[in-house]
């Protein structure tokens, strides 16, 4: 299993719980020397986990990581796209830059779709190898109901609900595509979890919501491809 974003929040929780089920996991992040979560969880965990470097916003850092992984390994059972920012990630712009009509800034907002809709799929693509030579492989988007159109929940504004919204047209039109490789990718919503995104007030841990999610995933069949699920494995309305 690959993980983006593995240093914090969801993506240090899926890489806990899939190293407590056996599984061997990438975990990646883009800088490595500060994520102490991570390598304290290496301590435990070295023959079944590697720590890579990975800035999700840089393609040549695509391509390193995918050098690396390759050293390990030519197969990919599950990509995990979990990496993404929101106007609460310090240096995004905040909410006066990506939410407030009045003072929405350019490359604010276009470094959220940079991060959280375009990396996924040009990892996806990156990986796309590796994933066709998995076991029942799956890409795994980790988007927000924020980003459904039938759901009135405008609490991100414009930028954040838009980077969502691209993410889940660009990984409908990739679930197509690879399905005739026996891969399923699905996007799907974590539930309101306390992170740095989610924030301290919300409802649900991150142990609650990635094993709602990892059970999710385990029940995917062709079926599921192309949905758009949340951590309990139920259907969201786009
Ligand atoms: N928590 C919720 O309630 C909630 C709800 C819906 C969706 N989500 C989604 O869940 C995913 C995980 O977020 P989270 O809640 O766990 O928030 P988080 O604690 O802020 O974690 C975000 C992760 O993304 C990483 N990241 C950001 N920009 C990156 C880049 N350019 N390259 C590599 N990694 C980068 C961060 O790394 P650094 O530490 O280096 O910044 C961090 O590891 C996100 O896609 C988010 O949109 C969360």
């Amino acid at each position: 299993v690959l993980i983006t974003g593995a240093n914090r929040g969801l993506g240090l929780e899926f890489t806990r719980q899939l190293l407590a089920r056996g599984d061997r996991v990438f975990a990646t992040a883009r800088d490595p020397e500060h994520a102490l979560d991570l390598a304290n969880l290496a301590t435990g965990h070295s023959d079944r986990l590697t720590i890579i470097k990975l800035d999700v916003s840089d393609p040549q850092s695509i391509e390193d990581s995918w050098n690396e992984v390759h050293r390990h390994t030519d197969a990919l059972d599950i990509l995990i796209n979990n990496a993404g920012i929101s106007p609460n990630t310090p240096g995004s712009g905040g909410s006066e830059k990506l939410s407030r009509l009045g003072t929405l800034d350019m490359s604010a907002l276009l470094n959220i779709l940079r991060i959280n809709s375009v990396a996924p799929i040009i990892i996806a693509q990156g990986y796309l190898d590796l994933l066709r030579n998995g076991r029942s492989p799956k890409v795994i988007n980790i988007t927000s109901v924020l980003g459904s159109f039938t759901q009135r929940t405008p609490a991100h504004g414009y930028g954040y609900s838009a980077s969502k919204a691209a993410l889940n047209m660009y990984m409908r039109i990739f679930a197509s595509d690879v399905l005739q490789y026996g891969i399923v990718s699905v996007v799907v919503h974590p539930g309101w979890a306390r992170t740095r995104i989610g924030g301290a007030n919300a409802p649900l841990s991150p142990e609650e919501s990635v094993g709602g999610l990892l059970k999710a995933i385990e029940g995917l069949t062709r079926d599921d491809a192309g949905r758009f699920l949340d951590w309990k494995g139920e259907g969201v309305t786009w």
